[in-house]
């Protein structure tokens, strides 16, 4: 898993008065929405004695801790200490990271990791919000699975014949391969392009493509946990999707699956976009939660992989990349230290001011990686 990406946290709906604690990279956040209507996403852990700040109230635009009161504003600053007395002064040291915030889509993200704004690798871009002629619909669900598992489900072509009975037939084509794959190259990821055989469109959807035949089909990864796939069943009708994926922990997922559309635009026909969605997302979940091991292997040497599982080993060796830089972290010595330890994912302002209370979470750098790597090959 890795620092420096904006992750989903929760819905807009979610995140209000009353503060969520929401798991994400194997830690804790506590989200809320002050008085001011600003969305607040904090380390978790209250620096006083380890209190849990998602069990305390909103008061203004601050969180209070449950446990002796401190109150923390939505930057992370602690305001108020009353066992000091009042208006005394409260020492810097006690801020917790606090990390910045984007509503899109009906989705709070937060960008989890110290890089400046200029920097920071963006969510992935929807061009189709707002635009007339598009409707979008979202829904989300968790598994038991690990992100990078979920993220290569997502974006690999050979499965759909297998795996969904609405975009393939269920390996009983006995004409099946998987034809070329047109390269779509991108700065946070890769996709590509491919054509295959479908089978009709249920009688509902029928209107948009009556006999079985060629389906349009794109999709790539941006960063470690986005997917967008782009679904053409006719040159007019399209659906496009994009899977944002927090990573609860190392085997939980929380998926939040937002698809617009250009067709069908009556809302009376959200449901049964959402119903479609989650037939499909459920396929996939069966396979996911079923895989061995959990995670994705430390090599590929340990898979045998074909020319269309070429797009995974793209996304494998795009992780890579971001190894290199430092952004991993290192789950091993978090596990060995997770009774005795609360550990902070480092924020920006943690580039601009020193001494925190709790220490940043351990990282790999890009070397201890490799060498790591190179011992399981
Ligand atoms: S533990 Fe939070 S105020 Fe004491
Ligand atoms: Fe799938």
């Amino acid at each position: 898993m890795y620092i420096n990406f904006w992750y989903p946290m929760a819905t807009v709906e979610e995140v209000g008065e009353k503060p969520i604690k929401v798991r994400c990279l194997d830690q804790d956040f506590v989200m809320f929405r002050g008085d001011d209507g600003k969305v607040g996403c904090l380390s978790n852990t209250c620096v006083h004695r380890g209190g849990s700040l998602a069990g305390g109230k909103v008061m203004g635009d601050r969180i209070q801790c449950p446990y002796h009161g401190w109150q923390y504003t939505g930057d992370g600053e602690c305001k108020k200490i009353p066992s000091l007395g009042k208006g005394a002064r409260v020492p810097g040291r006690t801020r917790v990271d606090a990390y910045p915030v984007e509503e899109r889509h009906g989705i709070v993200f937060a960008f989890l990791g110290d890089l400046p704004e200029e920097d920071r690798p963006p969510i992935i871009p929807v061009p189709e919000e707002g635009q007339d002629g598009w409707r979008p619909t979202l829904v989300h669900y968790e598994l038991k699975g690990n992100y990078e598992r979920s993220i290569e489900n997502g974006i690999d072509p050979a499965h759909n014949e297998y795996v969904h009975d609405t975009h393939g037939f269920s390996g009983e084509d006995e004409d099946y391969s998987v034809g070329e794959l047109r390269d779509v190259p991108a700065d946070w990821g890769h996709g590509f392009w491919h054509t295959f055989q479908a089978p009709p469109l249920p009688p509902q959807l029928r209107e948009l493509r009556e006999q079985p035949g060629d389906l349009e089909v794109g999709t790539g990864h941006h960063g470690p946990n986005q997917v967008w796939t782009y679904i053409h069943p006719s040159p007019e009708f399209y659906f496009h999707q994009y899977l944002f994926e927090r990573p609860i922990d190392e085997e939980h997922i929380h998926v939040y699956l937002l698809c617009m559309r250009n067709c069908m635009l009556d809302p009376d026909q959200d449901d049964l976009m959402n119903e479609r969605n989650m037939y499909v997302a459920k396929q996939d979940v069966v396979i996911i939660e079923d895989l061995h091991p959990v995670l994705t292997p430390p090599t590929t040497t340990k898979e045998f992989m074909t020319p269309s599982d070429k797009c995974i080993v793209m996304y494998r060796d795009r992780l890579k990349e971001w190894d290199a830089k430092g952004w991993r972290i290192d789950m091993d010595e978090v596990r060995r230290n997770t009774k005795k330890v609360a550990y902070a994912i480092p924020s920006p302002q943690r580039r601009q001011v020193k001494g925190w209370v709790l220490d940043p979470i351990p990282l790999m750098d890009g070397k201890q990686v490799a060498a790591k790597l190179k011992a399981a090959s």
